[in-house]
């Protein structure tokens, strides 16, 4: 009996590999897993940002064989009043939230949905799925990027162009600094984020196997970049998946300076290993929240995957306008983008599930560091100034030691906390 046992579980995991379907019935223990303390533990948790993001899930997820995304509907407090659900398919294996648009609508929902008790997602892989700007450096429209970094670009000082000094080559001046091109020295810690390139590499393999949507008067768009010469030759060829980063900006920019000046960012605050690819309105917000619950073990960080599909170039081709690129023109990369956010990502969800017992359950290890600028989690960072916590994290309730700075400013101490001297008379400037 035992014997049998063992050489069944043998046979299993030596069966069980990546990329490989398991073809043993495995008991559902997953029922059980899945309402643990009676909460909904999804495996696998799709995060959307408007509308056309969430419907293509809904509309192809049912023949797919995974389940249907608008079997359970679940509210819980803090979900935006246009999107007030979670849907979960019927087994709660897979769950999917719409955030609403930009910076603060992405944080407000996700830190209501990792708040909420009606969930577990301490084992869940998130992974944000939405459309883009993308760098005709990098990709074509309707391309998807798995990304590593995420980079808050427009976190800066910023003049008109027509006011800023002149040897300035944009209005954008890092915190704390006097030239473009200078590293900010006042840190807020949303500025860069870190994911996990292991989880990143095994999702770019299961997205390749996607067939890609592509169209015509897209590829027609792309084409017109084949004047700038071989940096923009991505641009002509068509969708594929890449890995390159992805940049969050409330403000949805447009154009050859302000698209060159986030570039430079990227590199600048990554020191020197992002790829500035594409561009959205809330990826670090969605990674704050998710770094603040991981302080608090309520979520892994480990087990983010961020995609982003090309919807439109971020910067005109030769002898086309900024703004007859953003506003006039049409560039046909919005359909495929949408379709492409369910081809390559449904490729993932299957991966994650089908491998679920022997690989994902308990994690893909990461080998770089992952998380903020801050170093808010266990490591050292390979960008920033230097971690606030000494590699070492902080710790779940505040409990953190007193030698952990909490200036954002590096080097500037924090006055020690005491009864204020008295109101004073301060004298005049
Ligand atoms: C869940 O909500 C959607 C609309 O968002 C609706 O179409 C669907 O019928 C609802 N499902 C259930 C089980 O009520
Ligand atoms: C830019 O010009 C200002 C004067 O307008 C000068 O103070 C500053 O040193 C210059 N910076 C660089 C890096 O050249
Ligand atoms: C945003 O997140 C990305 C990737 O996680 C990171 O590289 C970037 O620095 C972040 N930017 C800000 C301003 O938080
Ligand atoms: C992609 O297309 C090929 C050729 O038609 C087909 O064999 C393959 O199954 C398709 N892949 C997916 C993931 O649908
Ligand atoms: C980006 O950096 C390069 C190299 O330092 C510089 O030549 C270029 O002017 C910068 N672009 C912008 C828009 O700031
Ligand atoms: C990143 O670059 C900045 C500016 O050059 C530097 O101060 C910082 O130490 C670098 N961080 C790492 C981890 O190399």
């Amino acid at each position: 009996m035992h014997f049998s046992f063992w050489a069944a579980a043998a046979t299993l995991l030596a069966t069980c590999r990546l990329d490989q379907v398991v073809a043993v019935a495995v008991p559902d223990h997953n029922l059980a897993e899945r309402h643990a303390n009676g909460k909904i533990a999804p495996k696998f948790f799709i995060i959307s940002m408007f509308a056309p993001e969430a419907d293509i899930w809904y509309d192809n997820l049912p023949s797919s064989g995974l389940g249907d995304l608008l079997a359970v509907n679940i509210s819980t407090p803090g979900l935006s009043m246009l999107y007030p659900h979670v849907h979960c398919v019927a087994d709660y294996s897979i769950c999917q939230v719409t955030t609403g648009e930009a910076e603060i609508n992405a944080a407000s929902t996700v830190m209501a949905v990792a708040l909420s008790p009606k969930f577990d997602l301490t084992k869940t892989y998130f992974m944000i799925g939405g459309i883009a700007g993308v760098s005709p450096k990098e990709a074509a429209l309707g391309s998807v990027a798995l990304s590593r970094f995420a980079i808050q670009v427009a976190l800066q000082y910023e003049f008109d162009a027509r006011e800023m000094p002149e040897n300035f080559t944009t209005g954008y001046l890092p915190y704390g600094t006097d030239f473009p091109d200078e590293y900010p020295t006042t840190i807020y810690g949303t500025e860069v984020f870190e994911l996990n390139e292991a989880l990143r590499d095994i999702a770019f393999e299961y997205a390749s196997k996607a067939n890609l949507s592509t169209s015509t008067d897209a590829a027609a768009y792309g084409e017109k970049y084949a004047a700038e010469g071989p940096l923009y030759t991505a641009a002509t060829k068509g969708p594929s998946i890449v890995k390159c980063d992805s940049v969050t900006s409330d403000v949805y920019y447009s154009g050859n300076l302000l698209s060159e000046a986030f570039e430079n960012t990227t590199i600048s605050w990554t020191n020197g290993s992002g790829v500035y690819c594409m561009t959205a309105q809330e990826d670090n917000a969605t990674l704050e929240v998710l770094t603040r619950l991981a302080i608090e073990g309520l979520v892994d960080f480990a087990r983010i995957i961020l995609m982003r599909t090309g919807s439109d170039f971020d910067r005109p081709p030769p002898d086309v306008s900024a703004f007859d690129h953003l506003r006039v023109l049409d560039q046909n990369g919005f359909l495929i983008a949408i379709d492409n956010i369910y081809y390559a990502g449904v490729e993932i969800v299957k991966g994650v599930l089908k491998n679920w017992d022997c690989t994902f359950k308990k994690g893909i290890k990461p080998t770089n560091y992952i998380g903020d600028i801050f170093g808010s989690l266990e490591g050292e960072s390979d960008f920033g100034p230097g971690s606030l916590t000494e590699g070492k994290g902080y710790k779940p309730g505040g409990n953190n030691p007193d030698n952990f700075k909490r200036s954002s400013v590096p080097g500037k101490a924090i006055r020690k906390r005491g009864a204020l001297p008295g109101p004073v008379v301060r004298a005049a400037q």
